[in-house]
């Protein structure tokens, strides 16, 4: 089984993947956390170079294709030999982040997009993908708040981070794998959603 997790950039999501992971352990699953950028020694160097404020002037298309090559890797080398030895996967971000960051945030066509989240995840396609849903106006909250810097994705902008919830609100509509969680609900509250559909959808595997 394989599950993701997207949302905007301190959306908590990597909190509820830690979570799901914690309890699926105590359940006694077999269970592999990954995320995105990452995940194999190759994605996790292109991941330092995606995230270097200090890199300016990357085209769309150059961070387009490198994110891309970091899921091929991790696709090839680390989900489907997981998946196939009957584990669960979760996975903290996957294509739809490209879709919903590159495409509706940074404008590549969504065609384009389509077909190289296609090449690069070679067709596989998640079980479910959780996206926790939070305003813009959290978002600039929380960032504000936070002590790490910013790094090169989170210096986007506002403006941005609308068009990528837009992306995400109508990738939301067309995919049926798509659960919308409301991200300012309490954290207990998010985790019991979760879990409830996780474990129903266990149950019928
Ligand atoms: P993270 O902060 O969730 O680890 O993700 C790293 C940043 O990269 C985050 O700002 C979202 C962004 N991102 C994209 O723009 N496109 C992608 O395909 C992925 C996986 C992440």
């Amino acid at each position: 089984m394989f599950i993701t997790f997207e949302g905007l950039d301190f959306s908590g999501k990597s909190t509820q993947v830690k979570l799901l992971s914690e309890t699926l352990t105590h359940e006694h699953y077999h269970i592999l956390v990954l995320r995105e950028p990452g995940g194999t020694e190759i994605g996790e160097k292109i991941r330092t170079i995606l995230l270097d404020k200090k890199i300016t002037g990357m085209t769309n298309v150059a961070e387009l294709f490198l994110f891309s090559a970091s899921r091929s890797q991790l696709v090839e080398e680390v989900i489907k030999p997981a998946i196939e030895g009957g584990m669960i996967v979760l996975c903290d971000r996957f294509y739809d982040s490209l879709t919903a960051y590159q495409g509706w945030g940074k404008g590549i066509s969504a065609e384009t997009v389509r077909v190289v989240n296609q090449c690069a995840s070679a067709g596989l396609v998640p079980d479910l993908t959780f996206y926790i849903d939070i305003p813009v106006k959290e978002v600039e909250r929380r960032m504000s708040r936070s002590h790490t810097s910013r790094d090169r994705m989170e210096s986007n902008g506002i403006a941005f981070y609308e068009r990528a919830r837009n992306g995400y609100l109508e990738i939301a509509k067309k995919e049926s794998r798509f659960r919308v969680v409301d991200g300012l609900l309490p954290i207990e509250t998010i985790e019991e959603t979760i879990w409830t559909t996780v474990s129903a959808s266990l149950a019928k595997k």
